[in-house]
């Protein structure tokens, strides 16, 4: 297996986008802002929003982390929110999600500027994004099609099979991989918990997006040799032998791709990487809207 390394390709797109910040301040004056508001001390979430305001130190940009308690109300936080919406300072910001039980994601997401809405989550650049039109693309998805283009797989009439079908990956991915143009022009099959001979269906596959959050959950005997892997699980399973007591696993079972041929992106290292690139992109495509 060739493997698409997110982590390496992250780091390229990280320095162009510093090259291009250092521009813009000289230039325009213009300093890049992504706040990022964390509800509650979910690990993983605390993990996530740790990484993304690292990666804007480091291409330069200003970042501000919002941490709330996750007794905050619904209402608070539609107020910080509102607050985020009418700063002029901050290009774009993120919720992090999942939000505690009592707060309705829903209403939180219709609640963020699609303006601002770096994460692509809104109905807005949603709808946007499925009409082929300018938007903000959800960071993963985004991530995604920067790794497939970089690596130049080709996507074009082949077949590609997404399991999962969550708003802010399988259901983008398979709208994104169907759309003409490249990467896209694919034949797309959205598969789900309900999906019957989900092993038939995977067999066919040129191209296997896997985004379902079950541990090793495919493995090289239900797929096509020389099938283009793409892994977005980020699952904690318990090892008593690392210094946290777990380690981080795909849905995709990567040693059982060892010997065979294609492509296949690593976890950790592979698509968690490109997800934060992505945010950062979206983040400077709206601060550039400024000048
Ligand atoms: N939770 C898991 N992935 C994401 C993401 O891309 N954005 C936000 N806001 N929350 C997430």
């Amino acid at each position: 297996m060739e493997i698409l390394n997110g982590k390496e390709l992250s780091e390229k797109i990280k320095n162009d986008i510093k090259l291009e910040v250092e521009q813009l301040k000289a230039e325009h004056k213009i300093v890049p802002h992504l706040a990022a508001v964390l509800v509650g001390d979910n690990p993983a979430s605390q993990s996530y929003v740790r990484n993304k305001v690292r990666s804007c130190e480091k291409v330069g940009f200003e970042s501000t982390l919002i941490r709330k308690d996750e007794s905050i109300t619904e209402e608070e936080l539609l107020d910080i929110i509102q607050d985020l919406n009418d700063n002029d300072g901050v290009d774009g910001f993120i919720v992090q999600l999942p939000l505690p039980a009592h707060i309705d994601e829903q209403k939180v997401t219709l609640a963020i500027s699609p303006e601002k809405d770096v994460d692509g989550f809104h109905p807005i650049n949603f709808g946007r994004m499925t009409q082929g039109l300018d938007c903000f693309l959800p960071a993963t998805p985004y991530g995604i099609l920067k790794m497939l283009e970089e690596y130049q797989i080709k996507t074009e009439g082949q077949n590609c099979v997404v399991v999962g079908r969550s708003n802010i990956v399988g259901t983008p991915m398979s709208i994104l991989l169907s759309r003409k143009g490249y990467p896209g022009n694919a034949t797309v099959t959205l598969t789900h918990s309900r999906t019957r001979d989900l092993s038939s269906i995977l067999k066919t596959a040129d191209i296997i997006i896997a985004a379902i959050g079950i541990p090793n959950f495919i493995s090289s005997d239900m797929t096509k040799e020389g099938a283009v892997i793409v892994d977005v699980g980020i699952n904690r399973v318990e090892d008593a032998s690392r210094k946290h007591g777990y380690r981080l696993v795909g849905d995709v079972d990567f040693d059982s791709y060892m010997d065979k041929s294609g492509y296949i992106t690593p976890v950790p290292g592979g698509v968690g990487p490109m997800t934060v690139t992505a945010l950062l992109l979206n983040t400077l495509k709206s601060a550039k809207l400024k000048i």
